[in-house]
């Protein structure tokens, strides 16, 4: 399998296009269920993910095409249509795998009145249950039942009903089946403490412009008005805000100064306000945000929420950077029970990080110090690669299918502003 290979050296300068946002993107995938017309998505990243969800699309009869984009370009775009679904059945092997796969679940018996979706399982940053999804569905007419490992639901007489579902804590994921299930409802859903992630702005603006009727976008409260049918559409999925922040978090460990062409400042509020906190210049510019390093850096406390609290998805590349910081930092990560699986290989790299429960204690180091590593998850994996950036030596990160599900050409972005980043094959 492949490694990359990491040696400190050059503060990072220059330009790094940021590419469309994965997570957005694996919502906005789904969509194609609930219209017989094209769905052409533009802007999306070329990763792993993607890939698999396309695939996932294709077994039920989902034609997808992509289009007007060269291998040299970061990006692609992809025309998905759904005149005739063959199957609504979402098997263990692919849902194993992917565990947005559960997104078609809401779309899916939206649109055809029922679907059978593989329970996704356990993952490694911890048990991620589903019950919220679940439970938001009943809500708007859904009948569930569970057998064999999978969740079968039905809307009794072919259509979900609407209703109204207060969620008991924020779920990205449960929001985002109910709404796309709600838009073709036979009546009005209200859903009360709903997410209101950047990305969820993503997925209902992209249904208003399929024909949906959402009130309350960007807020807790959604009201949805759902209707007979939905369009076509064309559609350019938002910038990856976590890779901006990742790259933000690589080029002020190294003392650099970088712009990310296509960030989006207004979607980073908390990631921008921790790295002014940890005494790190950001200022927008034209095409996107300027990250420049400016002297040492600061250690913090911060504690992951959901939007527009400090994001879990950036809790990982914060703490490497940190690890170079003047004093000690306090991290509490409140989203998974079991996301630091990054610190024992921090600790390998000569980092001072201590965990008791869901708190991380980060103690400055004068210097890390390269060496071979592995990690269990994709943002664990890219905080391996900001820390090897000024490690001193060399850094071999291993099992890069995390880093390739959610990083598109990742050290091609860094090579363009001048890191000693290389992938090499495994001998
Ligand atoms: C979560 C993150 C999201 C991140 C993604 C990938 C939050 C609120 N969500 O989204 O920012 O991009 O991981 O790392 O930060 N839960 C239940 N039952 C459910 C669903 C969720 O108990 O049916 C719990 C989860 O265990 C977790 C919390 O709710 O503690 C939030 O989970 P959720 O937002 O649904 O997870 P993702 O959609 O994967």
């Amino acid at each position: 399998m492949d490694k990359i290979l990491v040696r400190s050296g050059n503060a990072l300068k220059g330009k790094i296009p940021i590419s469309g946002a994965k997570n957005s993107a694996l919502t906005l995938l789904p969509c194609a269920l609930l219209t017989d017309e094209p769905l052409t998505l533009r802007n999306l990243p070329r990763l792993a993910d993607i890939d698999g969800f396309q695939h996932l699309l294709n077994q039920f009869g989902i034609s997808t095409m992509i289009a007007g984009s060269r291998p040299e370009d970061f990006g692609r775009v992809m025309t998905l249509s759904a005149t005739r679904l063959t199957s609504t059945v979402a098997p263990y092997e692919l849902v194993r795998k992917m565990r947005a796969s559960i997104l078609v679940l809401g779309p899916m018996l939206a649109r055809a009145g029922e679907a059978t979706v593989s329970l996704p399982g356990g993952c490694a940053i911890g048990n991620r249950p589903i019950d919220l999804h679940l439970k938001a569905l009943e809500a708007i007419g859904a009948e569930i039942e569970m057998a064999a490992g999978y969740v079968k639901a039905v809307a009794p007489k072919g259509r979900l009903t609407g209703g109204t579902y207060t969620f008991p804590v924020v779920s990205v994921g449960a929001t985002e089946n109910v709404v796309m299930a709600a838009v073709l409802a036979n009546g009005t859903s209200e859903i009360k403490n709903a997410a209101r992630e950047p990305e969820i702005v993503d997925l209902c603006n992209l249904l208003v412009a399929m024909g949906a009727s959402i009130e309350g976008i960007g807020t807790s409260d959604l009201i949805i008005h759902g209707k007979d049918r939905l369009h076509g559409a064309t559609y350019r999925v938002m910038s990856d805000r976590i890779e901006a922040g990742s790259y933000a978090c690589a080029a002020a460990i190294t003392g650099g100064d970088v712009e990310l062409v296509g960030a989006k400042m207004s979607e980073m509020d908390a990631t921008v306000e921790a790295l002014r906190a940890a005494g790190v210049i950001v200022d927008e510019t034209a095409d996107g945000i300027r990250v420049a390093a400016n002297g040492k850096l600061q250690a913090l406390t911060l504690e992951t929420a959901p939007y527009p609290g400090f994001a879990t998805d950036m809790q990982a590349q914060f703490m490497a950077m940190l690890c170079m910081a003047d004093g000690a930092s306090v991290l509490t990560e409140t989203i998974f029970e079991n996301r630091y699986m990054h610190v024992s290989e921090l600790n390998r790299m000569g980092a001072d990080v201590e965990t008791k429960g869901r708190t991380a204690i980060v103690r400055g180091v004068e210097k890390l110090t390269g060496a071979p590593v592995m990690a269990t998850d994709l943002r664990a994996s890219m905080s391996l690669v900001i820390a090897g950036l000024v490690a001193e030596g060399e850094t071999e990160v291993s099992r890069l299918y995390h880093l390739d599900r959610g990083y598109e050409r990742l050290e091609e972005k860094l090579q363009l502003v001048g890191a000693d980043i290389e992938r090499v094959g495994a001998e």
